[in-house]
């Protein structure tokens, strides 16, 4: 008997999968994988109500844990791209490893997810699939389904899906961030309303302030509370998320060079990724923080890309891991007007002299304030040469002063 795995959520394209697999692809068998990275209960029962009436196997994988230590990884990473911090990408190699496990324990000799091959997605499953023995299946994809055949389809066949389209938008959610995309969204001049979000209230007058702890880089704990990462993400979502913060609309660049509109809500990542920022910019020295900018941009694109597990990225987290020890303190968060604003940070590891940087004080150590006048005097200088070779047309001798001034004023 032969038998393929499914990642199932109960939705139309995996709902006509199940009959698919069976009468395209030969399987004796089909069995369903539903992976938990924070999904709404709902999308749960649905799941299973669906199963049910499919007469699926069905089986639920909680990998919220794994999910959320991802999704602190990616906070010393500062990770986001194109504005978006990555929730949909981060979970994916999450989700298809979990399935994966779940198909080789039962046996089976496929395993089959129900993207279209226009999205991310089945290229983040596909990544870990394909390092496995097992046949890869894209019946969406392969068989060159559309809604409006699904729909059909599964109207010729009795399967349990909800009359309509299960909503107007499609909507990803974990608890990282919840996307909306499709229907009026696809024009990018429509405006969207309310009606698109759910984990954030429309922006207020009213404020709040909380505090973030930090160790080496993760985030730990809240006004003096400690939190599990999941507790952490959930919490944050819901105090950010009722300030309006963490809402992105944008034109993503999809890894098919596909140009698609997208809408994010992400409350708790916002707030963690500027906390987090904020930190850094008091504990590490302004080299350490341009270099990083290029590290971080580098595991961004990997995990937009689903690829985490890349030598590069165990590579580039040598470094993250070496910056983050001293990534321990303090960040004050104010919550206004949509935003999370840093307005506050503290840590022991401060690469900063309130003494040596004030304005009350005339010596930095041992530097007294006129040292700087040689550094003025030189600073710029190459320019100066270029800009006199550039300017020449002018015909007059222009001195070359290290102090600039004279050259000017003869003018
Ligand atoms: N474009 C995003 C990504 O590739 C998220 C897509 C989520 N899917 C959805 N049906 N809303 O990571």
């Amino acid at each position: 008997m032969t038998r393929v795995a499914l990642a199932f959520s109960g939705g139309l394209d995996t709902t006509v999968c199940v009959p698919l697999l069976e009468e395209e692809y030969g399987y004796d068998d089909v069995i369903g994988v539903t992976v938990d990275v924070g999904q709404p209960a709902s999308e749960f029962d649905e799941a299973e109500e669906t199963a049910e009436a499919l007469g699926l196997e069905h089986y639920v994988v909680d990998a919220k844990d794994e999910f959320a230590q991802l999704c602190l990884d990616s906070v010393r990473a500062n990770a986001t791209y194109q504005g978006y911090p990555l929730g949909t990408a981060l979970a994916r190699p999450v989700i298809a490893n979990a399935i994966l496990e779940v198909a080789e324990e039962q046996g089976c000799t496929g395993i089959a997810h129900g993207c279209t091959g226009k999205g991310n997605d089945q290229l983040r499953f596909e990544a870990v699939w394909r390092d496995s023995d097992l046949e890869v299946i894209a019946p969406v994809r392969e068989l060159g389904l559309t809604r409006e055949w699904e729909n059909e389809y599964a109207e010729e066949k009795d399967l349990p899906v909800e009359g309509g389209d299960g909503g107007k938008w499609s909507v990803d959610t974990n608890i990282w961030s919840r996307s909306v995309e499709g229907s009026e969204l696809e024009d990018p001049s429509y405006v969207p309303g309310e009606e698109i979000y759910n984990w954030t209230q429309a922006p207020t007058g009213d404020t709040q302030e909380i505090e973030i702890a930090f160790e080496e880089g993760y985030p730990v704990a809240v006004d003096g509370v400690e939190y599990e990462p999941v507790e952490l993400v959930q919490h944050l979502n819901e105090v950010a998320g009722a300030y309006g913060v963490g809402r992105t609309d944008s034109m993503e660049d999809r890894m098919l060079g596909l140009k698609v509109r997208e809408n994010y809500e992400h409350p708790a990542a916002t707030t963690l990724l500027n906390a987090h920022e904020a930190l850094e910019g008091l504990v590490l020295t302004q080299e350490e923080r341009e270099f990083k900018q290029l590290i971080d941009q580098r595991w961004s694109k990997k995990g937009y890309e689903g690829l985490v597990d890349a030598p590069l990225v165990s590579a580039l987290e040598g470094f993250i891991d070496e910056t983050q020890q001293r990534v321990t303190g303090t960040v004050t968060i104010r919550f206004e007007g949509g935003q999370a604003r840093a307005v506050g940070r503290d840590s022991e590891y401060a690469a900063y002299s309130a003494e040596h940087a004030s304005f009350d004080t005339e010596t930095v150590g041992k530097i007294d304030q006129e040292d700087a006048t040689g550094v003025a005097k030189y600073h710029g200088f190459q320019r100066r040469l270029a800009n006199s070779v550039i300017d020449d047309d002018t015909d007059e001798e222009v001195e070359l002063a290290t102090d600039g001034g004279d050259a000017d004023e003869d003018e």
